[in-house]
Formats: structure tokens, C-alpha cells, sequence
């Protein structure tokens, strides 16, 4: 199963996760980072800044979980923008080398292949960073995804957009549809690292976590996986029924495994 680990407050997440993606830029500059968007993944991207001064982060590779359809690539909350925004200025990596979906509609139906195709070129990612919605999905994979789906366009659920509707002036201005990576594609990563803060997510990540394997709830996938590492503040691991088991776990892992 994956591992768990119960952190106090999200800082000491973005700690955890930030210093393995610069102990894996270290062993290989040329490291592939799968992107997460939303306010999860903050944290991480907070506390790589100050870690990467000095690190040559010149051949670093990026792909973004999705993106939205329809939306004007330049809008401030297409995740094109936000990646550039969050991720690529404040990190100086390589925009030229950073890829997000393609969600403008034109050619639509070959993006997914196109995108699939890209991660395959570039050796496949490295880790992964996951956040999860509170119907439980990871990327923008809705409930009844299948495990074996690849980068494709998907129809968000009205549970997403009114979560989503926050980032934007109302829910009607939340895409209906998004272009994501799959099941299949998150899982081929080599290192899944999913991260979940505050009550609002404790039902979905008790579900992925303990829950059964099942298409209905999409980040239970991650159960298939060798190697997921999931992180969650105190209020997150509220539902979870073998947290003192995690805690324990954690605090007798010995030194030199990492995440
Ligand atoms: C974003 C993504 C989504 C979010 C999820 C949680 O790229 O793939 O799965 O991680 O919707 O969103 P936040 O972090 O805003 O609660």
C-alpha cells in the first residue's frame, strides 16, 4: 500500500516533497516532474524556491496533470498560466522544456496521443505530485475513470467546478471539460507523492487509501502503485481508521529510506 505519512501543518509537507525533487536533481539534472495545479501542490513549489538556488535546474522536464477546455490560454486560471506563474518563474526552469495539455479545442481528439507521446520521449516522470478532489479524484480523472485511461478529455463533475469555482468569478465560468492525463499515465509514473490538507479532503483520502480498489472513487489507484507516498496534515488523516498504525510506521522508518 502506500505509505502515509501524518505531517503537521503544510509547510512541513512542501518540506518533505521539496527535498526529494532536489535530491532527484542532484542524482539527474535531467529529472521529468509530473506538475500538480490547484492549492495543494502550493506548499511544494513554496519550499523548492530557497532549495534550488544554486541547483542547475537548466534540463529539469515538466508535464502538467491537465487543463482545461475552451479556456483562453492566457487566462490567469488556465493551467497553463498557473504553471508558468507558480512553477516556472519562481522555480527559473526551463519554459521551453515545461508542458502543460493542450486544451484549446482545435484538434482536440489528437492531444491526448500527442501529450502521451511527449512524456514517453522524455523517459517517462520521475515523481509525481497529486492532489485530490473531494469526489476523489487525482488529475482530472472523475469518479468511473477507467485504471488503464491515458491523457484524454474528460467532463468535470458539478462537485468540481463549485470546488473550482473559487479561482474564477463564478461557476459558470468553470470549464465544462478538461483534457487529462489518465489513470494508466499516472500510474506509469515512477514515484506517485499525493498530497491532501484540511477536513474537506479526509473522506476522499480515507477512501483512497483504505478504501477499496475502485473506479468509482479514482484515487484508489494509487493502491495500485509500488511506490505512492501520501501526505496529509492532521485534519486530512481524520477519517483514517489505521492512523496511529501510519504515525508508528513513520517514526520507525529507518534513516535512509527516503519518501
Ligand atoms: C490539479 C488536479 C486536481 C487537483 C484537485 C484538488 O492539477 O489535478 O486533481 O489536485 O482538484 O484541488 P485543490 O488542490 O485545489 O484542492
Amino acid at each position: 500500500m502506500a505509505e502515509i505519512v501524518i505531517v503537521h501543518d503544510e509547510a512541513a509537507a512542501g518540506a518533505l516533497v521539496a527535498d526529494e525533487i532536489v535530491r532527484l536533481i542532484g542524482a539527474d539534472p535531467a529529472t521529468v516532474l509530473g506538475l500538480a495545479t490547484g492549492s495543494t501542490p502550493l506548499p511544494v513549489y513554496e519550499a523548492l524556491r530557497p532549495r534550488l538556488h544554486g541547483v542547475d535546474v537548466s534540463r529539469v522536464r515538466g508535464f502538467a496533470l491537465d487543463e482545461y477546455v475552451g479556456i483562453d490560454p492566457a487566462h490567469p486560471e488556465s493551467y497553463r498560466s498557473v504553471i508558468a506563474r507558480e512553477v516556472v518563474e519562481p522555480l527559473g526552469l526551463d519554459p521551453s522544456r515545461i508542458r502543460t495539455p493542450d486544451g484549446s479545442a482545435d484538434g482536440i481528439e489528437r492531444h491526448g496521443e500527442e501529450y502521451e507521446a511527449a512524456i514517453a520521449e522524455a523517459g517517462g516522470i520521475d515523481l509525481q505530485i497529486l492532489g485530490i478532489g473531494t469526489d476523489g479524484h487525482i488529475g482530472f480523472n472523475e469518479p468511473g475513470s477507467s485504471f488503464a485511461s491515458r491523457t484524454r478529455v474528460k467532463t468535470l463533475t458539478e462537485q468540481t467546478r463549485r470546488d473550482n469555482a473559487r479561482f474564477f468569478d463564478s461557476i459558470d465560468d468553470v470549464p465544462m471539460h478538461c483534457i487529462t492525463q489518465g489513470l494508466g499515465t499516472i500510474l506509469r509514473a515512477r514515484h506517485l507523492v499525493l498530497l491532501a490538507f484540511g477536513e474537506g479532503k479526509a473522506a476522499a483520502v480515507a477512501a483512497a487509501v483504505e478504501g477499496p480498489l475502485t473506479a468509482s472513487l479514482p484515487g484508489s489507484a494509487i493502491q495500485l502503485h509500488p511506490h505512492a507516498t501520501v501526505i496529509v496534515d492532521e485534519s486530512a488523516a481524520s477519517h483514517l481508521a489505521r492512523a496511529d498504525y501510519y504515525r508508528y510506521t513513520y517514526a520507525n522508518k529507518p534513516d535512509w529510506q527516503g519518501i
